[in-house]
């Protein structure tokens, strides 16, 4: 049976969805429950597109050890040092180069002929071999590439030192039996492929992207890179967890394992969406919330008889809960801390302590608390700025809302020490106090995005509120924040961005990117 690879680029790929901003802490929290499930590679960042991205990668090859930590890179040199500079307390380390080979990308994204590419590719990829032996190259946009070019490429690249050929389907565009072909067509005309690994990157634009991934299998491939829950661009890209479960439940037809330990699969996705915001849906494959519950009698029936009968997979194979498990009100810190800890979640005594007197305060009125609301608290903790660097403080907040009613609300806000206060109206309670603290901050801040998302079920759910704003440079601010109150989770939001577009106006020059 030959073993499979996972390169996991949740962190990279995944990352680039819309909508996702993962700060630095999330970040090593999904690379540390990576390292758990037994992922081979995990794509940590593309260093050269973001300090964030950067800093990313540096942190996460400090704290992993166990896993190969690999960082992007185009065919330019400052990507390839941002890489390897990054890259530089990794145990094992991967740089992975790429450059576009299709004909619509050299002529409309690159302006660069065949020859120009090929050079490219031997001068890059040597380069990247010059600080790092694990090289891996990917002609992006490759399933919409000439054969034989390609094949010409990957034969300079790994004349240049490539160890692992990634086939891109960037764009989602290859049909399984396609796919599969062209895998078999590399390795039976590029004369210098025998030893070098072979990988799938596929994306999910056709709803394609598991079926591709293992027709690469069947055809050869022996690495498939894929994301938690199948996030990424535009439809996303292959989920991990279907691959994974796809070559266990089938090693019968595919003749092939992976090292990934499965019974962590149900914990990584939860995490994953818990910090991305990005929900699963129910009824998607291995992990959504119907993937083994059976509704029909028929059904229930055959599988209270035997389980086999509906049930290709068991829920514990991949380390299925059930239900949320509730935490009692004397449950205390060393419980909570046990939580954490099982989701590689880290906090300091201080915040530790602070998790616990909001659970407290919680149970006090009543609520039921799970586990997830736990994690949330925790995670709402981790990413609150420190108390004395807050420029803006809630000191008073009021709102009033109904059906015959134009809802308006009142803040004061405590800015540098003095309070001031602002009033506005709005089409609901949440845009009434929204605009009632644009007030009182100014005009700077607009909001561009706003998401609620309740994170249990219940009239007293906890909810998480994620938004995201643009100061009048531009520069594009994210926070979240979590309460039981909507509109107190709101606020906390707005208030919580708001104070990182201040601290950053205060010590940084104008740029760009969207700030963690
Ligand atoms: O989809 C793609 O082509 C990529 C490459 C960078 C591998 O993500
Ligand atoms: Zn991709």
């Amino acid at each position: 049976m030959k073993k499979v690879k996972i390169f996991d680029t949740t962190l990279r790929d995944g990352e680039q969805s819309p909508g996702i901003n993962l700060n630095i802490n999330e970040k090593v929290m999904i690379a540390r429950q990576l390292e758990s499930l037994g992922v081979d590679i995990i794509e940590a960042g593309f260093p050269i597109s973001s300090k964030g991205s950067y800093e990313a990668v540096q942190e996460i090859s400090k704290v992993v050890k166990g896993t190969i930590i690999c960082a992007l890179a185009r065919t330019v040199k400052k990507d390839i040092e941002a890489a390897a500079e990054a890259l530089h307390s990794a145990e094992k380390k991967r740089i992975h180069v790429f450059v576009a080979t299709s004909q619509i990308h050299m002529d409309h994204k690159l302006r660069k002929n065949k020859e120009e590419i090929i050079s490219m590719v031997a001068d890059n990829v040597m380069y990247a071999k010059s600080f790092c032996e694990d090289i891996e190259f990917s002609p992006e946009d490759a399933s919409r590439t000439d054969m034989d070019f390609m094949c010409k490429v990957i034969e300079t690249a790994v004349d240049a030192g490539a160890t692992t050929i990634n086939i891109p389907d960037t764009v989602g565009y290859a049909q399984p039996e396609e796919y599969g072909a062209r895998i078999r067509y590399v390795l039976e005309h590029v004369p210098n492929i025998k030893g070098i690994d072979i990988s799938t990157h596929c994306h999910d634009d056709l709803g394609l992207s598991v079926a591709n991934s293992l027709a690469a299998v069947k055809a050869g491939a022996n690495q498939i890179e894929a994301t938690i829950n199948g996030l990424g661009e535009r439809a996303g890209n292959t989920a991990l967890e279907e691959v994974v479960m796809a070559l266990k439940t089938r090693k019968d037809y595919y003749d092939a394992y992976t090292e990934i330990n499965t019974k962590e699969l149900f914990r990584t996705s939860r995490l994953v969406s818990q910090l991305t915001g990005m929900h699963v849906q129910r009824n998607k494959a291995i992990i959504g919330q119907n993937a083994f519950s059976h509704q029909s009698g028929i059904h229930q029936h055959g599988v209270i008889q035997h389980k086999k009968t509906y049930e290709i997979m068991s829920p514990e194979d991949i380390g299925w809960v059930g239900e949320n498990i509730f935490i009692g009100k004397l449950s205390g810190k060393n419980a909570v801390k046990k939580i954490l800890e099982e989701n590689k979640i880290i906090l300091s005594e201080d915040q530790l302590k602070e998790v616990s007197l909001k659970i407290k305060e919680l149970s006090d009125k009543e609520k039921d608390i799970e586990k997830d609301d736990v994690i949330a608290l925790a995670i709402d903790e981790l990413n609150s700025l420190g108390k004395e660097e807050d420029m803006i403080k809630l000191d008073e907040l009021t709102v009033l809302t109904g059906n015959r009613i134009t809802p308006s609300s009142t803040v004061v806000l405590e800015i540098n020490g003095k309070k001031k206060t602002g009033s506005a109206q709005g089409v609901g309670p949440v845009d009434a106090a929204s605009k009632a603290i644009k007030e009182v901050v100014g005009p700077f801040i607009n909001l561009k995005e706003y998401r609620l998302r309740a994170i249990t079920g219940g009239t007293d759910a906890l909810c998480n509120v994620a938004i995201k704003f643009e100061d009048d440079k531009s520069n594009i601010f994210a926070s979240e924040a979590v309460d039981e109150d909507v509109i107190m989770a709101s606020v906390k939001a707005i208030i919580k961005g708001a104070n990182k577009a201040m601290i950053y106006q205060k010590k940084f020059a104008d740029n760009n990117r969207v700030k963690d």
